[in-house]
């Protein structure tokens, strides 16, 4: 039996708190003013060459899925392989405009070679079904590292450095419409970002490669979410946000050549 999206905020308790109080299309307002592009220090900061076996296939910038695909799973750039059952790349449709990306594999990701499939997993599922989106149809799932740091601890500074390549050749390889980062280590392996959360949220950043400019916002990790309910609500803002620069993203990409 399939649940409606009413039955799915209810069972995992977000409902009522992820009620949409403001009238219909309040979400559009304003955008605030803030807006970033730190992505392109980013992308320029990590633009660092490869060097395990499993890349003498060529450079990062040339794999298509199925040599990114290989080449994460033989990664021994750290020190976070030798204790991983497996590298976790990503999930989803390789053609998606919706792109969310979480901080590391944990247990139950590692185990099964899935992003997002344990407790915190469960969480954002019903955060894409809250704004009519499905794991798989039109959204890819990745983490800023593909290894699961041990007993869960946040990934160090220069794991996400070493790892940020993967990452940056999965976005190019999307193109996605929109990325949606999730918690801090998103924001820090994506943007070069390291100040709080609260202080990103609500905010229009832009991820830069070459010719490829994404908007991305920043919400909290659904891990985090478990743990302080509350700030479910602020989570929902920001996916009321996310949504609309959807809506602008598709609708300027329908313009035809020549309009602004
Ligand atoms: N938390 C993450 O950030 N990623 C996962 O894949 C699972 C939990």
């Amino acid at each position: 039996m399939s649940l409606t999206r009413e039955r799915l905020l209810e069972e995992i308790g977000i409902k009522p708190l992820w009620k949409l109080r403001k009238p219909a299309g309040a979400d559009a307002a304003e955008l605030p003013a803030a807006e970033a592009s730190a992505g392109a220090a980013a992308a320029a900061a990590a633009a660092q060459p490869l060097s395990t076996p499993a890349e003498a296939a060529g450079p990062v910038s040339e794999m298509g899925w199925p040599q990114l695909r290989d080449a994460v799973g033989a990664c021994q750039r750290c020190g976070l392989c030798a204790e991983r059952k497996q590298a976790v790349l990503g999930v989803g449709d390789e053609q998606a405009d919706w792109l969310f990306i979480g901080e590391g594999p944990g247990a139950e990701e590692d185990a099964r070679g899935e992003p997002f499939v344990g407790p915190a997993g469960q969480l954002l599922d019903a955060m894409l079904a809250a704004i009519d989106l499905q794991r798989g149809n039109n959204v890819y799932i990745a983490n800023a590292v593909k290894c699961r740091p041990p007993g869960n601890r946040t990934p160090e500074a220069n794991e996400i450095d070493v790892c940020r390549p993967w990452l940056q050749r999965q976005i190019a390889l999307l193109r996605p419409k929109l990325i949606v980062l999730l918690g801090k280590v998103a924001m820090h392996a994506v943007l070069n970002e390291d100040s709080a959360l609260g202080a990103s949220r609500g905010k229009r950043f832009e991820y830069r490669d070459g010719d490829l400019v994404v908007p991305v916002i920043v919400t909290y990790h659904p891990a985090y979410l478990l743990r302080n309910l509350p700030d479910k609500a602020k989570a929902w803002e920001d996916l009321c946000l996310a949504r609309r620069l959807m809506r602008e993203q598709q609708a300027g990409s329908r313009l035809p050549v020549g309009a602004h």
